[in-house]
């Protein structure tokens, strides 16, 4: 995918201005969105995490010095189109259930050779750190626009990550005894000024689901369903949510079920 340079050197300049772009702490986080649509129209910085990714995918690499083209993320190696929108999914050759993100931990293991260690080191990217993870992500989810979310549940593996997730989903617990479903099972429901996703319904679950991985302008940085929900284990003073653990998956797994149907529109753009 070759952006046109003027393309790029625009996307360019407004992730810069974005990285600055001072969020006035009295808006909203749809009034922040509207903002940055202004200023900005429909161009995502995320393009870049894209592009990114593409060239990682793309180039040889590890001691192996093999491309990940050979990665299988469900629909036979190297299949990337639609691929998002069917995960998590039950994955023979590890006999786990793997969302993209652990799958890609898999492939660069296992095809490239990378050490487990070099892998995670930057998880989440923080500005000067680029996470090799999110930009692979991007461009694979990417590859899911306009794909409609299909979870079946045909594997009983699958079936027990959606029961895991379901339960941690209304599991109380923390200082607060919060479940994710206190903040996330009413619509309309606010914290100060950011308006909390509807996660339990069938409408909520794809509005939200459908939007992530996302750009997030208060962050300049794009982040994953991964990095979501352990943020969301961080708002309710949880211990830390192990990257590609069965509870995140399991997480996971459970809202993109519930999501079923909708339309991936992902990477968006988030306050
Ligand atoms: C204390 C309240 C709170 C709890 C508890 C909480 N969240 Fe969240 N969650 C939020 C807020 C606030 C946002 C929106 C953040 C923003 O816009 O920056 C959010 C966003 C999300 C989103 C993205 C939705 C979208 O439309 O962008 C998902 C998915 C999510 N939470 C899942 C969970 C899960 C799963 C749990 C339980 C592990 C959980 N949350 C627990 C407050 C909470």
């Amino acid at each position: 995918m070759a952006l046109p340079a003027r393309s790029t050197s625009s996307l360019i300049a407004s992730l810069l201005l974005a990285l600055s772009l001072p969020l006035a702490a009295e808006q909203t986080s749809e009034e922040a969105i509207a903002e940055y649509h202004a200023m900005f129209g429909d161009e995502n910085p995320a393009e870049l995490w894209q592009l990114r990714g593409e060239e990682l995918w793309k180039t040889p690499r590890g001691p192996r010095e093999v491309s990940l083209e050979a990665c299988d993320l469900g629909k036979g190696p190297g299949v990337i189109t639609g691929a998002y929108a069917e995960l998590p999914r039950w994955f023979e050759d590890t006999g786990k259930v793997q969302d993209l993100e652990s799958r890609l931990v898999t492939c660069m293991t296992t095809l490239q050779g990378l050490p487990e260690s070099e892998v995670f080191a930057i998880k989440f990217g923080d500005g000067e750190r680029k996470s090799d993870l999110e930009a692979l992500t991007a461009y694979v989810v990417a590859a899911s626009r306009g794909s409609r979310i299909s979870i079946p549940l045909d594997h009983p593996a699958e079936k027990a990550a959606y029961a895991l997730g379901e339960s941690v989903f209304f599991y109380r617990a923390g200082p607060h005894d919060f479940a994710c479903a206190t903040c996330h099972s009413e619509s309309g429901k606010r914290i100060r000024l950011q308006t909390l996703p509807q996660l339990t319904t069938k409408e909520g679950a794809q509005a939200a689901y459908t939007r992530w991985p996302a750009y997030r302008v208060s962050q300049g940085e794009l982040r994953t369903m991964e990095w979501r929900l352990q943020d969301c284990f961080r708002q309710q003073r949880l211990p830390q949510l192990k990257y590609g653990s069965d509870v995140a998956i399991g997480l996971t797994l459970y809202l993109a079920r519930k999501a079923e149907g909708g339309e991936m529109v992902a990477p968006s753009i988030k306050r």
